[in-house]
């Protein structure tokens, strides 16, 4: 009798203690039950576990022909004192400056860890040639998945955004299964992109270290992609490169916010009727509705895992022709030669990413921590 009302009690003390809650999570590091408001994925970096994170190794440049080779290096990527590093440096540093032009380079590896995960766009070998180089910058970019992917949440990212010129940091989430179709009719979450130049103006505004944006790309297919409707910046004159900011998403089956450090930046309610599809402009179009069999948040209603990087350049315009820069951009976003451009202005972009102070700090995302709440 006694154990009974001893078991009755303590599975009426769990039941009351386990929340429930709309999150769901998938994953090797996903817990194995969710109750509401738990924390279900972090990380404080006082160790680098590769467990949770899996680099990218490719030269496929993130579809905009961006100048980085992503690698998994100690170089490029490392935790120290509690935090994460991920820091650009010179490809040719290893292969030797006459290998851009003239080499081949492989990258595919025979271990299940050195496979190239990304063919696209040349992404697993590519040849040099003089007009035609191989990717000057080695760089980082890591994701959760395998790890961990989530279904509405909280999250907060404790970073620092690197300085230096052309650099593009990312903080982000893609689509863990592509429920609605490949890219973007399975969404994106950018939470936090920036540049790394110091006093980089378009039309009179910063658009450097001193902003910082988050957006959503969704629609049918790439042509129609409504990011324009989701898309947000927020200057500090005081540059987001000097400062750990906590970059924060909220997302629930009615609205997704962008924050930063507890300010909102930006957020969507889709309308009950028609959703996304109406909200990025679509209904009036002939399209087909990829999302037409889910919720009004579709396609941020299924699972997303997590990605941070640092790229270079790029040609998609990130970087727009006719800024205005100490040193003036060295490629233009038309230029078929546009990482080779890029490196010949080496002298000038090179010495204000300052590797060769404190090991690359100013040039380096720092992450202090990433963490995951159940709603
Ligand atoms: C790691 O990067 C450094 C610096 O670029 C390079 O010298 C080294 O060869 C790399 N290690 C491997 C195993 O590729």
């Amino acid at each position: 009798m006694w154990s009974l009302v001893v078991g009755v009690a303590a599975l009426a003390s769990v039941a009351t203690a386990c929340r429930q809650t709309v999150t769901t999570v998938s994953g090797t590091h996903a817990p194995a039950r969710v109750c509401g408001g738990d924390l279900i994925f972090s990380d404080e970096f006082n160790t680098f576990d590769l467990e949770k994170w899996q680099h990218e190794l490719t030269l496929a440049g993130g579809g905009n022909w961006e100048f980085q080779y992503y690698d998994n290096n100690r170089t490029n990527s490392f935790t120290e004192n509690g935090v994460l590093f991920l820091r650009p440096s010179l490809t040719s540093d290893q292969f030797g400056s006459v290998f851009l032009r003239s080499g081949r380079l492989n990258i595919e590896g025979g271990q299940p860890a050195d496979r190239c995960t990304n063919p696209q766009w040349y992404g697993c070998e590519r040849q040099g040639t003089p007009s035609n180089i191989i990717n000057p910058i080695k760089s980082a970019r890591i994701r959760t998945v395998e790890s961990f992917s989530f279904r509405y949440g909280r999250v907060e990212i404790r970073a620092k955004m690197p300085a230096g010129d052309w650099l593009w940091p990312a903080i982000w989430f893609m689509p863990a299964f592509n429920t609605y179709g490949s890219w973007p009719a399975s969404g994106e979450i950018d939470l936090v992109e920036s540049r790394g130049n110091r006093q980089m103006f378009s039309n009179g505004a910063h658009i450097g270290t001193q902003e910082a944006g988050s957006t959503l790309h969704f629609g049918p297919f790439p042509g129609e992609n409504a990011w324009d409707r989701a898309h947000w910046i927020r200057r500090n004159t005081n540059g987001w490169d000097r400062n750990f900011h906590n970059y924060q998403l909220e997302w629930t089956p009615d609205f997704l916010r962008f924050s930063i450090d507890n300010v909102e930046l930006g957020r969507i309610t889709p309308p009950n009727n028609g959703g996304l599809w109406q909200f990025g402009g679509f209904s009036r179009s002939n399209y087909l509705n990829p999302w037409r069999f889910g919720s009004k948040m579709a396609p941020f209603d299924e699972k997303f895992f997590l990605i941070m990087n640092v790229a270079v350049g790029g040609t998609n315009g990130f970087f727009p022709d006719g800024v205005q820069n100490p040193h003036p951009k060295p490629w233009r976003n038309t230029s078929p030669t546009a990482a080779a451009d890029f490196l010949n202005a080496q002298g000038n972009w090179l010495p204000t990413w300052n590797l060769n102070v404190n090991n690359g700090r100013d040039a380096s995302l720092q992450v202090d921590y990433v963490r995951i709440w159940a709603l």
